[in-house]
């Protein structure tokens, strides 16, 4: 993971030269929005998916942790695309963040400057090359997702992702590709890093608002996409039981894409294999960001 050069509050650093103080306020309470933006690499040319989706989210983070970004999004919309020419990326991940500084280590982090940074570097599929077509494993993780009014899941902030790590390395260590936690209720809530669907008897079924989820850009492509292909969706409160009994399963986000999901807890999912509606979905998808399809939706943003 490298590249030329990372944006910070208005200027580009060399990539090694990007430091700060050990004792920044985000380091020790994970006061730090962020996105995971992607931008890819068509016969078009270099477009960013979803990108004024991301930058508002990211706005919204801040918000809701109140850490005063001093850019509006037009400028920060600039400062990444300034960072993706300086680096020459063709195809990247774009990790814009806004976090607390250096200044003091108490809980009133409102002395702590505000920061806002962007870095962007080339990046591969997030669960392996086979991922997308094999589909992955995953296991229902001994953690679940906070309570309501603990850990703003709407926000996608630094801190939140200590709950990630926990689902992330339990899977990993205990031989899955990715975790799946549920609510403080007991409902499927969300993947580490990537919303869940399911598909049964045709319909496609995903976690509200209210089952602790980060409302993932990709899960709203996926909404417009199934809209078009005829395929009904439904926001809906899931048992985890719901994962053994569905005829497919996948996973959605910017890193993971759209992943098949194939066995969860050891239990075959369907058929074991890619299911045909997730093929059909994934199909539209890749077909917009590759430039086959038409950008209907106006999901794609020229970089120059
Ligand atoms: C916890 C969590 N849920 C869901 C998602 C999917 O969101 P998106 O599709 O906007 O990348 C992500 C990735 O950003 C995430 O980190």
């Amino acid at each position: 993971m490298t590249a030329k050069a990372i944006w910070i509050d208005g200027k580009l650093i060399p990539w090694e030269e990007a430091k700060v103080h050990i004792l920044v306020h985000a380091m020790h309470y994970g006061s730090c929005a962020f996105e995971g933006i992607r931008m890819y690499a068509n016969p078009k040319g270099s477009f960013i998916l979803r990108f004024k989706e991301h930058m508002k989210r990211l706005l919204d983070s801040a918000k809701i942790y109140r850490i005063a970004c001093p850019y509006t999004l037009e400028e920060l919309m600039a400062a990444v695309k300034e960072t993706l020419l300086a680096n020459e990326l063709k195809e990247a991940y774009i990790r814009p963040f806004i976090f607390r500084g250096y200044h003091s280590l108490g809980l009133n982090p409102f002395k702590c400057p505000v920061v806002t940074a962007i870095a962007a570097w080339e990046w591969g599929t997030y669960l392996g090359p086979d991922a997308l077509e094999k589909g992955v494993s995953v296991r229902i993780s001994s953690w679940n997702r906070p309570a309501p009014n603990t850990m703003p899941a709407m926000a996608k902030v630094a801190a939140n992702y200590m709950n990630s790590q926990l689902v992330k390395m339990e899977a990993i260590q205990d031989g899955f590709d990715e975790g799946i936690a549920l609510d403080t209720f007991g409902y499927i809530s969300e993947g580490s890093g990537e919303n869940i669907f399911i598909v049964k008897n045709g319909v496609l079924f995903t976690p509200p608002s209210s089952s602790c989820i980060l409302p993932g850009i990709t899960r709203h492509c996926v909404f417009q996409l199934a809209r078009d292909l005829g395929i009904t969706v439904k926001q809906h409160v899931l048992p985890r039981e719901s994962l053994y009994v569905a005829d497919e399963a996948f996973m959605t986000g910017t890193a993971a894409e759209i992943t098949p999901i194939t066995k969860v807890d050891t239990i075959m999912v369907g058929e074991g294999k890619r299911g045909p509606i997730t093929q059909k979905i994934q199909k539209a998808y890749f077909g917009i960001i590759r430039g086959e399809q038409e950008d209907k939706y106006g999901w794609l943003e020229k970089v120059a």
